[in-house]
């Protein structure tokens, strides 16, 4: 507490003008996480941020404190759940970022992580509906599948739910397919822009490579679909039972959150990222959460792009989608409706 209180104060004689004046004060819960500190680092330097509050149930006073040394304008805080932390962390809150969970091992499916991970989010969610129910929240934490309902869930009880302000952060599929498109065609990744839509978890990312502009063989396609929904079992693998992608998403997540701030607080038009959203792409099928590119405008959400022409494989891989997706929203519902 005394550590939250000192950094404040430092920072409050460092803030200048040159911060935009109706600039954003941002979350990040689980900020002293493997996401959330290159997260922090990577959102320290927005001038569109000036009040960066780190949320965790430990560490974040350190983490804090080291951020507050940088010379961008935002003042910085670090909290624990000790004196009313997530309360104070929350309260006057534009976006919120959510990272706050455990992250697999090598054997895992996300869906692994929900028994621990629903109830962090939950609890989340509860004190966000609370102390900053018009907040922006952006869900990091997974299965992205299931835990963005939950927070929807914990919105509907609170009666704050906007569907426009909540957001499934699937940054990283479509930072992955960008890359791995371009290593396969020897393009920069400039040119290599591919929509990805469904989910967050193996066959529930659904790319859509015919919409890329690009030509690929049959087995590019298959290689290249593999690859893209199983991506993050990759970075598992590689790390040993020590984690998952963190570097990688902390920079999807900051490329989201900029976006965002750039839509709610510099008012660009025609800022579209994916995003899992509320939406009636898939709604006959029972499908109420679904990813496709969104513009993001001065409210959240602005416009949901359909998903647009898709030849006969990647139809089949919506197929395989929906079912799966079906799932894991009902899961999550039920999980607060219980
Ligand atoms: P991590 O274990 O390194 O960090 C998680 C942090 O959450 C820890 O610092 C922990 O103390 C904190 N935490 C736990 N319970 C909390 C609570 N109740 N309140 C606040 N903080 C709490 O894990 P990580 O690698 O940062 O991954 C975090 C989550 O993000 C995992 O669920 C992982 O699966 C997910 N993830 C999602 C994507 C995506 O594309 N959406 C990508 C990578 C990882
Ligand atoms: C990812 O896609 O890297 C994340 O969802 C983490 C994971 O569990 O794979």
């Amino acid at each position: 507490m005394f550590a939250t209180r000192q950094i404040s104060s430092i920072a409050k004689r460092a803030f200048s003008t040159s911060t935009s004046s109706n600039a954003a004060k941002v979350a990040v819960l689980g900020a002293a996480g493997g996401i959330g500190q290159p997260l922090s680092l990577l959102l320290k330097q927005s001038s569109l941020i000036s009040h960066l509050s780190l949320y965790d149930i430990v560490n974040t006073p350190g983490v804090a404190a080291d951020l507050s040394h940088i010379n961008s304008n935002s003042k910085v805080s670090g909290h624990v759940p000790a004196n009313d932390g997530l309360k104070e962390a929350l309260t006057g809150c534009d976006i919120v970022v959510i990272p706050a969970g455990v992250p697999r091992k090598p054997g895992m499916t996300r869906d692994d992580l929900f028994n621990t991970n629903a109830s962090i989010v939950r609890d989340l969610a509860v004190a966000c509906a609370e102390h900053c129910p018009k907040a922006h929240i952006l869900v990091i934490a997974n299965p992205v599948n299931s835990t963005v309902p939950i927070v929807a869930e914990v919105f509907k009880k609170a009666n704050v739910f906007d569907p426009k302000r909540l957001f499934g952060v699937t940054t990283l599929d479509v930072v992955r397919a960008s890359r791995f498109v371009s290593e396969v065609k020897k393009v920069s990744t400039e040119d290599a822009k591919i929509t990805v839509i469904g989910g967050h978890s193996g066959v529930t990312i659904v790319p859509l490579l015919s919409q890329s502009g690009h030509s690929f063989t049959e087995e590019e396609v298959k290689a290249l679909t593999h690859r893209i929904q199983f991506g993050g079992d990759e970075v598992v693998k590689a790390k040993n039972g020590t984690g998952s992608a963190t570097l990688s998403m902390a920079f999807a997540g900051a490329r989201f959150t900029n976006s965002l701030l750039e839509a709610t607080v510099a008012g660009k038009k025609n800022i579209v990222e994916p995003t899992f959203v509320q939406s009636d792409v898939f709604a006959k099928e029972g499908v109420e959460f679904f990813a496709t590119n969104v513009e993001l405008g001065p409210n959240g959400v602005e416009k949901i792009h359909p998903v647009g022409k898709v030849n006969a494989y990647e139809q089949g891989l919506i197929d395989a989608a929906v079912p799966e997706l079906k799932g894991n929203i009902a899961k999550g519902k039920a999980f607060i409706k219980a």
